[in-house]
């Protein structure tokens, strides 16, 4: 059964009392009375109205005071006042008190419904702000960057400058150190941005790519049958994540170059200037001064991002901090706390961990899944793991035994290239750079892999 809304109704005039008691009543609401402002608040603090209709003048207090000491006790509670003689002067103070409203003697019990409903209809929209807020705070909280090393010390203060700004900022470093996490919290402090979106640079195929970035308007390609806005514009307001930014095509850097000097863009086929109050936050694990010497980056858009510069060290520089992330994880990942099986933590903190915290992370979930119920051994996992690339490499070499088995340079790189690739959890930057060689020969030779598997 549906909950009655309590009002209270204080007045010295015991026919008022009566007859909106009778009323409310009627209409299904719990009305509580007093008729003195003493008893007014006695009755308002044992029982918590969400809604108070009080008189103006009472014999013992004045109105205006009675609303004050009821708003300190709850500040959410809506006060009517019932005046007898409205003048301006008096709603004024009545509203500057904390009152949500006022009727003036004599009024039609219509208009007393309507202003109760207004003020239980504000309290219903107050209510889903304020769980609104909860769950923006809950998904605040959720960002955690765990370690408290002198690394991350100085992660933390850069995060709170960058927060303090709103200049762009790049954020570089080898791929699963935690950058996009780092742009996450970037956002979380800067409570005055409500939408973080981010756009993966090298996930979208090269011809979408603009119109995903600045939006096109009706017609203006095949395909285009409605306008539509771009993540530029669906992110006015709030935060942008560009991840992956050296992945960016070249003819479009300056585009972007001028969307962030003139903070306007203009859709495909769009000649109106777009205003836009963007935040821009851009991660990349590639070395952008590389890119930009082989021609492959525009310096001027280099510039223009790296306002704050965040750069964020690889793991094994600060392995300190193994135990706590990888406690953390595990208590993330197991339904029950698990313990960690004696020198486990020496032998992940002796790693190096190529895939960064992301890759600790994997190691750690992937514990948690096998070694069920017992203390984790995610470092035995690794040396299976290693054990198990050096039997296939070996396999692979056994292979090439024997004139018959002789295979063709180019083949067996592409074998090796392949292998890597899967290796390093099909991520790109991080073959290429483990390979080394530039990103754009690593993507070449996929390809003719691709052609000819
Ligand atoms: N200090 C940290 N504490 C806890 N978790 C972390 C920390 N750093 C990173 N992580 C977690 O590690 C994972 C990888 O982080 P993230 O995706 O931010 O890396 P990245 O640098 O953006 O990688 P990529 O270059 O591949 O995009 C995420 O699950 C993230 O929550
Ligand atoms: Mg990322």
């Amino acid at each position: 059964m549906k909950r009655r809304t309590a009002i209270l109704v204080v007045d010295d005039d015991p026919f008022i009392i009566t007859s909106l008691s009778e009323f409310l009543h009627a209409r299904q609401f719990k009305v509580c009375s007093a008729s003195s402002g003493k008893e007014g608040i006695e009755k308002f603090d044992a029982h918590q109205p969400p809604l108070v209709l009080l008189d103006q003048k009472l014999p013992d207090r004045n109105g205006l005071d009675i609303c004050k000491k009821l708003l300190e006790i709850n500040p959410r509670t809506k006060i009517i006042f019932i005046t007898a003689h409205a003048t301006v002067r008096y709603a004024v103070d009545a509203m500057q008190a904390g009152a949500f409203n006022y009727l003036s003697k004599p009024f039609s019990l219509d208009e007393l419904l309507i202003t109760i409903n207004m003020a239980l209809n504000s309290l219903q929209i107050e209510d889903k702000l304020r769980v609104q807020e909860y769950n923006r705070q809950q998904e605040r909280q959720k960002i955690r960057l765990i370690g408290s090393s002198l690394v991350m010390d100085n992660l933390h203060e850069q995060i709170q400058l960058a927060a303090e700004s709103d200049a762009i900022v790049l954020i570089t470093g080898e791929t699963g150190v935690g950058k996009s996490e780092i742009a996450r919290a970037i956002h979380a402090q800067q409570a005055r941005r409500e939408t973080f979106l981010s756009i993966n640079c090298a996930a979208i195929p090269e011809n979408l790519v603009e119109a995903e970035y600045f939006g096109h308007e009706k017609g203006i390609f095949t395909g285009a049958d409605v306008r539509r806005e771009g993540i530029f514009e669906l992110a006015d307001g709030g935060t942008l994540l560009l991840d992956e930014i050296g992945e960016i095509p070249f003819h479009l850097q300056s585009k972007l170059l001028t969307v962030l000097e003139e903070k306007a863009l203009r859709r495909i086929g769009g000649s109106r200037a777009i205003p836009v109050d963007v935040r821009i936050i851009a991660t990349t694990n590639q070395k952008l001064e590389q890119a930009i010497e082989e021609k492959r980056f525009r310096q001027d858009l280099y510039y223009r991002l790296a306002v704050i510069k965040i750069h964020v060290p690889p793991l094994r520089r600060h392995l300190e901090d193994i135990p706590e992330i990888a406690t953390y994880f595990a208590e993330q990942f197991c339904r029950k706390p698990l313990s960690f099986a004696n020198g486990q933590m020496d032998q992940l903190m002796q790693y190096r961990w190529p895939g960064n915290v992301r890759e600790l992370r994997n190691i750690i979930e992937r514990a948690a899944l096998v070694q069920k119920n017992k203390a984790l051994r995610p470092a035995e996992l690794l040396r299976l793991d290693r054990e198990k690339t050096c039997t296939h490499m070996a396999g692979e070499a056994a292979l090439l035994q024997g004139m018959e088995d002789l295979l063709p340079i180019d083949e067996v790189l592409n074998h090796y290239i392949a292998h890597a690739y899967r290796l390093c959890n099909r991520n790109k930057s991080l073959t290429a750079r483990t390979l080394g060689v530039s990103l754009s020969t690593l993507k070449r030779k996929l390809k003719v892999l691709r052609a000819t598997s």
